[in-house]
C-alpha cells in the first residue's frame, strides 16, 4: 500500500479529529470571551438576511444527509427493504436541493464580505483561510453529486459500499484505507478537503457551530442600549 494511500486515509483522519477536539478543549480554555460566530449583522443586514439562513438552513441538511448516507449500514436499508434505487433518489434529490441552497447562500456571504467595505475591513486572515477551507468542500460535494450521482450512470456511484465503509471504519480504530482506492478522484478530494477544514475548525469563528443554540426559539431578544443617558433611561420591553 502506498505512503499517500495511508497517509490520506489512516493518518489525516486520526490528525483532523485530534486537532478538532483538543483544539475545541483549548480554543475554550485559553478564548473563552472569544468564542463567537462575530456577527457582522450591524454591519450589512440586507443580504445577510436570507445569505444566511440559506447557508445555514441548507449545511444542515447537507450534514444530516451525510449521518444518514455514511454512518448508516447499506445492510440496515437492504433489511428495511429499502432499494438502492429508492435510496439513491432519497439522497441524491434532498441532497442536491440542499447542496445548491448551500452554495447559493454561501456565495450571498462571500459577496458582502468581498463588496461591502466595512465588513472587508473586519476580517480577519483567519476568515479568510476558514472561507477558503469551508467553499472548497462544500463545492468539490456539489461537483461529485452531480457529477456521479445526478449527471453520472444510471443508479449513480454507490459510495456506501466504499466511502461509507471506510468512514465507519475510523472511529473503531481498525482503519480500511484500501477501499478509497478506487473512488473518483472527485470524492476523494472532496473527503481531504473536509477533513482539512475540521483542522483548521478551532481556529476559526467556525466554533460557534458546537455551541448548540438549544435555548435560541425561546429566549428573550438581544437588547441594544443607546449610550446616551436620556436613551438609556427609557423602560426597554422585554421581547417575548
Ligand atoms: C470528511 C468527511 C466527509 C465525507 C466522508 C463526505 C462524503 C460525502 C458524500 C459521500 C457525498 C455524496 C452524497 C450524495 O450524493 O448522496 C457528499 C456530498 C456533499 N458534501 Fe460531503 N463529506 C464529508 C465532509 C463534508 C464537509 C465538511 C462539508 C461541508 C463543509 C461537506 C459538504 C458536502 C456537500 C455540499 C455535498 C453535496 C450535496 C449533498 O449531497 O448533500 N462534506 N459528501
Amino acid at each position: 500500500m502506498s505512503v499517500g494511500l495511508i497517509l490520506a486515509w489512516a493518518v489525516l483522519p486520526y490528525v483532523s479529529i485530534v486537532m478538532l477536539v483538543v483544539g475545541l478543549v483549548w480554543r475554550f480554555r485559553t478564548d473563552q470571551y472569544g468564542w463567537t460566530s462575530r456577527s457582522s449583522q450591524w454591519r450589512e443586514s440586507a443580504i445577510l438576511r436570507w445569505s444566511s439562513p440559506m447557508f445555514h438552513f441548507g449545511v444542515l441538511f447537507v450534514a444530516m444527509g451525510h449521518v444518514l448516507g455514511l454512518a448508516v449500514p447499506q445492510s440496515m436499508t437492504d433489511a428495511l427493504g429499502v432499494s438502492h434505487h429508492a435510496y439513491h433518489l432519497i439522497a441524491t434529490v434532498p441532497g442536491s436541493i440542499a447542496g445548491v441552497v448551500t452554495i447559493i447562500g454561501l456565495l450571498g456571504l462571500l459577496y458582502r464580505r468581498i463588496f461591502v467595505k466595512s465588513i472587508r475591513l473586519a476580517t480577519t486572515r483567519m476568515d479568510v483561510i476558514a472561507y477558503i477551507l469551508l467553499a472548497i468542500p462544500i463545492l468539490l460535494g456539489a461537483v461529485a453529486t452531480f457529477s456521479t450521482q445526478v449527471f453520472g450512470p444510471d443508479g449513480g456511484y454507490n459510495y456506501r459500499e466504499t466511502i461509507s465503509v471506510w468512514f465507519r471504519s475510523i472511529p473503531v480504530l481498525s482503519p480500511r484505507p484500501e477501499l478509497m482506492v478506487g473512488v473518483p478522484l472527485v470524492f476523494q478530494l472532496h473527503i481531504i478537503a473536509g477533513m482539512l477544514l475540521f483542522c483548521i475548525w478551532p481556529f476559526t469563528r467556525l466554533v460557534h457551530v458546537v455551541s448548540a443554540p438549544v435555548g435560541y426559539f425561546t429566549r428573550p431578544y438581544v437588547v441594544y442600549r443607546s449610550r446616551r443617558p436620556a436613551d438609556a433611561t427609557q423602560p426597554v420591553p422585554r421581547g417575548w
